[in-house]
């Protein structure tokens, strides 16, 4: 039998820079936008409130609003996208720009990564928690047969161009859905979580999250850089409080952000009841994640039962599988049961 092998090399550079204004760097790409056919993907609250703005920088170009909010990461909204791309006439060379939230950034690269096989796109995330996290990284995703990011690919941008002048109009709990991922960064990478545990008066302050948010992101590249496609077990440690965060966000219907903080509280928590842990370390995790949520949120999850869980696919055999914070920098996988899991829940809850 003959048998040869086909060297396939996937090789893509995303490059990813800070301005306070964005629109005039992209106001300079519409020219080739336009000779190369491109089309603008934008959240609706988005485009509402920069109107002028989009109007103006994408001039001549077609603009999809979508609607703002999870339920717009759906097979629909992705297929209205593609749609719009062919009544466009966007060909191989055309160029996709994503503008919004985390939403928008994964629809917009996995309609990217499937049109024609793939096109570039460029992503401008507006959010905190999409400029600190969900714009890096490479990773599309829709939510399909009632799981999150069931569908979806490792597509990354070629370019991310980050705005601080998004942060200013986001709504304290769009705010606090960046605060999320922010401290669970910070709990990965201990000179953040002592600059956010020493400014935990401020986390609201938009002037602090705009000097955070190039690091946070940077943070998060250099751990992506290791494991591009979240083979190598180096991104796992990205999914820190995600467990019970996904439970609570089905059960409860909180924000993801309020969610991860949840999250983090209740699996810093259960790090104790398992893992000899850095218990000053964990009060003060507990402290932050209080501060960002301003208040106790979890405590609404006593009376539910966080079964869902077993639905989240990083769960194999019915087993609950978590990243727990143990000190700063470290972390624990920890393995449990369904039913030791809830009784860990509960205990954490109760003390
Ligand atoms: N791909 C990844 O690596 C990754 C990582 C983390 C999260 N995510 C995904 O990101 C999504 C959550 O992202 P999100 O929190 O940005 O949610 P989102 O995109 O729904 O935006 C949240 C809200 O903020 C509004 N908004 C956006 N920019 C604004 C601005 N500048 N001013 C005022 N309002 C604005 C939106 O209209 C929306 O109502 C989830 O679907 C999650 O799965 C992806």
């Amino acid at each position: 039998m003959n048998e040869f092998t086909i060297p396939y090399v996937r090789t893509q550079e995303c490059e990813v820079s800070f301005f306070e204004e964005i629109f005039p760097m992209f106001e300079a790409m519409r020219e080739e936008f336009v000779r190369r056919g491109g089309m603008v993907v934008v959240d609706e609250h988005v485009h509402e409130l920069y109107r002028e703005k989009i109007e103006r920088t994408f001039a001549g170009l077609p603009i999809c609003a979508v609607q703002a909010g999870e339920k717009s990461k759906s097979k629909e909204t992705l297929f209205e996208i593609v749609e719009k791309m062919a009544a466009a006439g966007l060909e191989r060379r055309s160029v996709l720009v994503g503008l919004g939230g985390g939403v928008v950034c994964d629809l917009a690269g996995l309609a990217a990564s499937l049109y024609m096989r793939g096109v570039e796109y460029i992503l401008a995330p507006t959010t905190l928690l999409a400029q600190a996290d969900a714009g890096i990284g490479g990773k599309t995703a829709v939510n399909f047969y009632g799981t999150k990011n069931l569908i979806g690919s490792f597509y990354a941008p070629s370019k991310v161009i980050v705005g601080e002048e998004f942060l200013s109009t986001l709504k304290k709990r769009e705010l606090r859905c960046g605060l999320g991922e922010i401290i669970k960064c910070g709990v990965l990478y201990p000179p953040f979580f002592e600059t956010l545990y020493e400014s935990r008066a401020k986390l609201f302050d938009i002037e602090f999250l705009k000097g955070l948010v190039p690091h946070v992101a940077e943070f998060k590249a250099e751990i992506v850089k290791n494991d591009p496609f979240d083979r190598r077990g180096a991104r796992e440690k990205l999914n820190l409080g995600h467990t019970t965060a996904h439970a609570i966000e089905e059960e409860l219907g909180l924000s993801h952000g309020e969610s991860v903080l949840c999250g983090l509280w209740i699996e810093s928590r259960i790090a104790r009841q398992n893992f000899r842990c850095d218990e000053l370390f964990l009060d003060r995790l507990e402290t932050l994640c209080e501060a960002a949520l301003e208040g106790k949120k979890w405590e609404e999850a006593k009376g539910s039962s966080l079964f869902s869980v077993v639905r989240d696919k990083k769960n194999s055999d019915g087993k609950v599988c978590m990243i727990v914070p143990v000190a700063a920098g470290k972390t624990e996988r920890l393995t449990l049961s369904l039913a030791r899991y809830q009784e860990a829940v509960l205990k954490a809850l109760e003390e």
